[in-house]
């Protein structure tokens, strides 16, 4: 006999959706949950534990939905992605509707930060930190945080959450950057700049809401995913669907099947780099979707069956 033949360990790329609780919890409709038990390993709250959900008067914290939604995710031996600390968008009114000094907003940022993420030490193995940051041209994209406290906003929003858990993996998340362009090139810089600070970041998120008017190839997503590896950083598919809303004219099947032939250039893409860890699908079945009924963007269908989408992913992973 010859030398044992090392068979590579099949690389387990984590495969996750974003969730609804109101659906999870319905027990007039138990597919759905069942179908996230079945096929996915974990899930991302669509928008429970964004700031308006969980701090919707200064001071005033509301875990519990988000309690309920981990609890949920532990009891069935699921991970919860925390989706998303700082952002531009979905901020409540007390924080809208005021002006701050950059000292107040950076008080607020840390504070949220610190209660949120501190709750969930140990039980929240990955956060969204920051999300959407820069524009498609590569410049910041102007929000709250960075007309009042200026770029360092997102510095110190990674350092408060680790802070606040060092445990957890730490990720900066947008969209639009899954190939080489303007957008993914001013992410990895920013990466790079705040490695060489010494702020703790572990990964880039890529949204992947692509259409089949915008998708990266497989060499294409394979080659961002390299360029981070190269920085040690990993990457993951965060919100992935593929929208066919303009497709109306397509014969089902014709459109189905292009589906799935871009899901299975970014599985392939993610499977075969080592630094892509996880892809998650933004939502479970086309029946719920926050694209609206015409994108039938997901892995299954308004009846939760599977569709060619989820077989030519299920192959892969
Ligand atoms: C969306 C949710 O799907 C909606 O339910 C909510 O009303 C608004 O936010 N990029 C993101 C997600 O990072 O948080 C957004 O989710 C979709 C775009």
């Amino acid at each position: 006999f010859g030398p044992a033949q090392r068979v590579p360990l099949r690389r387990q790329v984590r495969l996750g959706a974003a969730t609804h609780q109101k659906r999870l919890f319905d027990a007039a409709e138990p597919a759905y949950a069942q179908t996230f038990l079945t096929h996915f390993d974990s899930l991302t709250p669509e928008y429970e534990m964004k700031i308006a959900q969980l701090q919707p008067a200064q001071g005033q914290f509301d875990f519990a939905i988000a309690d309920q939604l981990v609890a949920f995710a532990e009891a069935n031996g699921k991970q919860v992605r925390g989706h998303t600390l700082i952002w531009g968008n979905s901020l409540p009114a007390w924080l809208t509707g005021r002006t701050w000094t950059r000292a107040e907003l950076i008080q607020v940022l840390e504070t949220h930060i610190a209660t949120v993420v501190g709750r969930y030490r140990g039980r929240i193995p990955e956060w969204d930190v920051v999300n959407e940051a820069f524009l498609d041209d590569g410049s910041w994209r102007p929000n709250l945080w960075l007309t009042t406290i200026g770029t360092e906003y997102i510095a110190l929003a990674f350092q408060a959450a680790h802070r606040a858990d060092p445990s957890a993996k730490l990720f900066y998340n947008d969209y639009n950057i899954e190939r080489i362009n303007a957008k993914s090139t001013a992410v990895y810089s920013l990466a790079r700049s705040l490695q060489e600070q010494g702020v703790p970041l572990h990964g880039i998120g890529m949204q992947a809401h692509v259409t089949p008017n915008y998708y990266p190839s497989q060499a294409q997503l394979e080659a961002v995913l390299s360029r981070l590896e190269q920085a040690g950083l990993e990457g993951q598919l965060t919100e992935l669907d593929v929208s066919l809303a303009k497709l109306t004219d397509t014969p089902d099947a014709e459109k189905f099947e292009l589906q799935a032939q871009i899901y299975q250039g970014l599985v392939a893409a993610c499977q075969a780099r080592p630094g892509c860890t996880r892809i998650t699908t933004w939502g479970i079945t086309d029946k719920y979707t926050y694209l609206g009924s015409t994108g039938v963007p997901l892995l299954f269908d308004t009846q939760y069956a599977p569709k060619r989408a989820m077989e030519v992913t299920q192959r892969i992973l």
